[in-house]
């Protein structure tokens, strides 16, 4: 068995995670390598989910009764471990979402309909790279249409880099908002959050960081990384699905509106107006998502047990492994970069002309689960002249064996397809 530097004990962590036993096709055991699309779920977490259901179900911030209190406890414990977790100063910065999706499209919408000094209009620009995930790019489009500012991306390099060759250009004084990916989920790239943290905050633009494909892999430090917003999901981090986390600054969330109304987002109402809740009550309307935040905090839990940094320099030792035995296949092109540095492990490649749907398929026969397509980032497929990718990515239990069973997979593949 290959050994490497830097690797957890992956044989005791897969015990934690049933799915990882599961057979497919006529007896081969899976090989999950689609992790940035979503993570396998632990014990501990589908554990926390039941017991919630079972012993604690009710409504939050409402009754009275003892149901009632347990349930808000832990929905709100939730919260104190997740705001641990990035390192937030104040646990009303931590907002409850749906998604990732939800958290970036929340900060378009404060913005669009903020006052002076944050309001988006006309006069003014926004900021995205080619990099993003879709989820990335449309809210900013349509507050783009909607209020006439102009939108502006930075580029991608050849070797799948941001290209900040024109960062004065790109930020200047009209910038409202930046807002960029932390880690590619096409290329695995690790941007240079420093460099356009200081350009924004020379021009005075408020920062937005998609950390979706971050949270679950490395140390998440809001406070050090300087930004105004960090949007991220449950489901890549462990978590359940129908979860996601908007950080905001305190004073940011204090001072900017809601965006949707309703119940649990008020002080008062009458028929005339309403006034709302302080953060983070005054971005979650409705019954949230309280099963689903207590399985975040179990993730939490769980992460944080083995350690953040540990989850890292595994992906790192797995990371540097997978780039080398992959380039050892004829044809295969990476797309994004082709080192270990400054990349998470997620890889997206080519393999000759072969179509990814027809490398997905075949490696799917063989019991391997990778993602193809455009992954949501389009834009990058544009960039590179590519209708789609194959993208293999790893998390705390990926092992070694795991990277040859996807080499020899592609081997077969390309013997498949002459
Ligand atoms: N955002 C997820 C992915 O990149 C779904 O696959």
């Amino acid at each position: 068995m290959t050994q490497l530097p830097g690797l957890l004990d992956t044989e005791a962590i897969r015990k934690d995670f049933p799915l990882l036993d599961r057979v497919v096709h006529d007896g081969k055991k899976i090989v999950y390598l689609d992790n940035a699309a979503t993570s396998q779920k632990p014990r501990q977490v589908l554990d926390a989910l039941n017991a919630y259901y079972e012993q604690s179900n009710a409504n939050v911030h409402r009754g009275v009764h003892v149901l009632a209190e347990e349930a808000t406890a832990l929905y709100e414990g939730a919260r104190d471990k997740v705001a641990a977790f990035i390192n937030a100063p104040s646990r009303d910065e931590v907002i409850f979402t749906k998604n990732a999706s939800e958290s970036l499209n929340l900060v378009a919408n404060m913005l669009g309909w903020a006052d002076e000094p944050y309001r988006v209009d006309a006069e003014t620009e926004i900021v995205i790279t080619e990099m993003e995930h879709h989820s990335n790019i449309v809210p900013w489009q349509l507050l783009s249409q909607r209020t006439g500012a102009k939108l502006k991306w930075f580029g991608i390099t050849d070797d799948g880099r941001l290209d900040l060759s024109n960062i004065d250009e790109i930020i200047t004084e009209k910038t409202k908002i930046v807002s960029f990916t932390l880690v590619s989920n096409i290329m695995g790239t690790i941007n240079p959050v420093d460099a356009i943290i200081r350009r924004a905050q020379e021009v005075g633009a408020l920062v937005c960081i998609d950390a979706s494909q971050a949270a679950p892999h490395m140390v998440l430090d809001v406070q050090a990384l300087q930004a105004d917003f960090v949007a991220f999901t449950g489901h890549k981090m462990v978590g359940p699905t129908g979860i996601g986390v908007l950080w905001g600054r305190q004073e940011l969330l204090e001072d900017l509106p809601p965006f949707l109304g309703g119940g649990e987002m008020i002080e008062t109402v009458s028929m005339s107006s309403s006034t709302y809740a302080p953060a983070p009550h005054k971005f979650e309307a409705g019954t949230p998502p309280i099963a689903q935040a207590v399985g975040l905090g179990a993730a939490v839990d769980y992460l944080t047990a083995i350690g953040m940094d540990k989850i890292a320099a595994h992906e790192h030792a797995i990371t540097e492994y997978a780039v080398k035995r992959l380039s050892e296949v004829e044809g295969l092109r990476i797309i994004g970069p082709t080192t270990a540095e400054d990349r998470g492990a997620t890889i997206s490649f080519t393999l000759g002309d072969i179509h990814p749907h027809d490398v997905g398929q075949v490696l799917d026969e063989l019991g391997i689960a990778v993602r193809v397509g455009h992954h949501c980032a389009r834009p990058v497929c544009l960039r590179y002249g590519i209708p789609a990718t194959t993208r293999a990515s790893f998390y705390l239990y990926s092992t070694p064996a795991e990277v040859d069973a996807l080499v020899e997979g592609l081997e077969h593949v390309r013997n498949f397809f002459g």
